[in-house]
């Protein structure tokens, strides 16, 4: 299984970048046979959208070097997601949405004729068979009560991903990090054992699939 992880918060150290990491290395451990490509996006941001780059990304035919070199990152980095069978995203919720790091990932990402196509019936994803895992903090609680209408993260990520066609997307949640220590406490355990048990699913069903008899 090839994983291409995602981390997206500007700070260090980061609960998001901590946690995807431990549900990383926890699958490895279950999967030796994994492959991970890391991309951090907090320590190695991308370049905010220009005139220029906008360009870069919508048009094939690019003509100045800034250009060239907007639309070669551009592929590179979709080329790390279609070879990619599972997506891991660090995200921290940055006033009730994801980070500006991370949005500018997606910019480079959603390209027409790459990651999505442009049909008669409306615009078709063309990344499906993938799946994704968001790991998600914040500081607060937007999961249940009144602020649930603020989360503006994760139907913003499951809006993105199923427009290149990622639909299986899983959730692990870190929430009330900055409600006191109790409370962080709290999120931090139920994010751990979100994530032993999203592991211990996967290992099951990979233990069944190769158990199944194949059809010939
Ligand atoms: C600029 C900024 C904006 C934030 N906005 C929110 C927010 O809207 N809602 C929330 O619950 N927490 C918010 N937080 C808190 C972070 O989501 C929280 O600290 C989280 O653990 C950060 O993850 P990280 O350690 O991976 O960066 C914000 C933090 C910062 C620095």
């Amino acid at each position: 299984m090839q994983i291409l992880r995602v981390d997206s918060s500007p700070q260090v150290p980061s609960v998001s970048r901590q946690l995807s990491g431990e549900l990383v290395a926890e699958l490895t451990r279950h999967e030796p046979g994994c492959q991970v490509v890391h991309r951090d996006l907090g320590k190695e941001p991308l370049a905010h959208l220009s005139h220029q780059s906008v360009v870069s990304i919508r048009t094939p035919e690019t003509s100045t070097p800034e250009q060239k070199a907007v639309r070669v990152l551009s592929d590179s980095l979709i080329d790390e997601l279609e070879a990619a069978d599972l997506l891991v995203i660090g995200s921290p919720m940055y006033n009730f949405g994801i980070t500006s790091q991370l949005k500018v990932w997606f910019d480079h990402v959603l390209r027409a004729g790459r990651t999505f196509h442009y049909a008669p019936e409306g615009p078709i994803g063309l990344l499906s068979g993938k799946r994704a895992v968001l790991v998600m903090t914040r500081g607060g609680v937007h999961s249940n009560g009144p602020a649930r209408l603020r989360d503006h993260q994760e139907p913003h990520l499951r809006t993105l991903l199923a427009f290149v066609g990622i639909g299986n997307v899983s959730v692990i949640l870190a929430e009330g990090l900055g409600m006191g220590a109790e409370s962080q406490q709290r999120g931090l355990a139920a994010a751990r054992s979100a994530i032993g048990r999203w592991v211990a699913d996967e290992s099951q069903q990979r233990v069944a699939g190769s158990a199944a008899p194949s059809r010939a």
